[in-house]
Order: C-alpha cells, then sequence, then structure tokens
C-alpha cells in the first residue's frame, strides 16, 4: 500500500493508504481526527469541510492521493491557525445546537476572515449557503460571524 505525506495542523503527517481513500477517512481513521464528520458523503453538506490556507474543501470529495503533499487545517487545529475570534464569538452567540455542522461551519467562517477583510452580508450568505444545519442555526451563526469581524477590528485575532 503506497504511504502518503501530509501536513495537518501544522504537523507533518505520513499515511498508508489506498490512492482513492477520501482525506476525510485519512483523517478521522488513520489519524484520529474526528472533528470532520461523514454527513453526505457527495460534497453537498459540508460537514467534512477543512481548509487549505485561506480556502475551504471537501474533504469527502479529495482522495488521499490528491490531497499528498499539502497542508490543512481542520476543527482541532483552527485555534493555532488563528481562530481565536471565531471560537469566541461562536460561544458569545451560544450557536451551537447537536454540533454535527459546527467544525464545517466555524472553518468556513474563519476562512471567510481570512480572505476578505471584512466579509459584506452577500459573502456570508454565500457561505452558509454552502452548508447544512439541520437545527437551524443560521441567524446565530451570522451574529457570530459579524461579532468575529468586530473582535478582529478591534485587534483581536
Ligand atoms: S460529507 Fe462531505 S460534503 Fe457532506
Ligand atoms: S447545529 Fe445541529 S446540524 Fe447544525
Amino acid at each position: 500500500m503506497p504511504r502518503y505525506s501530509l501536513v495537518v495542523n501544522a504537523t507533518p503527517r505520513l499515511v498508508d493508504a489506498s490512492p482513492d481513500m477520501p482525506l476525510l477517512w485519512v483523517l478521522r481513521d488513520l489519524l484520529g481526527l474526528t472533528g470532520a464528520k461523514y454527513g453526505c458523503g457527495i460534497g453537498v453538506c459540508g460537514a467534512c469541510t477543512v481548509r487549505e490556507g485561506a480556502t475551504t474543501l471537501r474533504s469527502c470529495q479529495l482522495t488521499i492521493g490528491e490531497a499528498a503533499g499539502r497542508s490543512f487545517v481542520t476543527i482541532e487545529g483552527l485555534e493555532s491557525a488563528g481562530g481565536s475570534a471565531i471560537q469566541r464569538a461562536w460561544l458569545d452567540a451560544d450557536v451551537a445546537h447537536c454540533g454535527y455542522c459546527q467544525p464545517g461551519m466555524l472553518l468556513e467562517a474563519s476562512a471567510l476572515l481570512e480572505s476578505r477583510t471584512p466579509p459584506d452580508d452577500a459573502a456570508i450568505e454565500q457561505a452558509l449557503d454552502a452548508h447544512l444545519c439541520r437545527c437551524g442555526s443560521y441567524p446565530r451563526i451570522r451574529l457570530a460571524l459579524k461579532r468575529a469581524i468586530e473582535l478582529r477590528r478591534a485587534g483581536k485575532p
């Protein structure tokens, strides 16, 4: 079985896997990082979202063969990757219900904060549209995002 190297949460990792194993299974089953969730498996729900730099991707849709040599952030590494403001805002707004969609939502929100300064309402809506939350936490997520923008504006990362 081939061996692949990748970086997860700033730590180099080696995994032995079939080339077509989805990154989501690598994270969960081989590396023990269970923050990314399996929801739909077809790229539409966002539960498996991870970050690559300032963008997000669906880890159920990327094979380890494609992911090799690249660097990813999962929810377990979000704080170290500059996610303190978004995490604090999430708690302030008491966002989470069941929590299943929340790792993906938080990573999407943090990527949004990284890529635009500050994101406008249209960008926030577009980001939320890409994720399914069966608990309907969207209004609180909007509030949390606005709060995180304020925290960043006040110089709190
Ligand atoms: S599990 Fe990957 S998008 Fe739903
Ligand atoms: S908080 Fe339950 S699915 Fe979003």
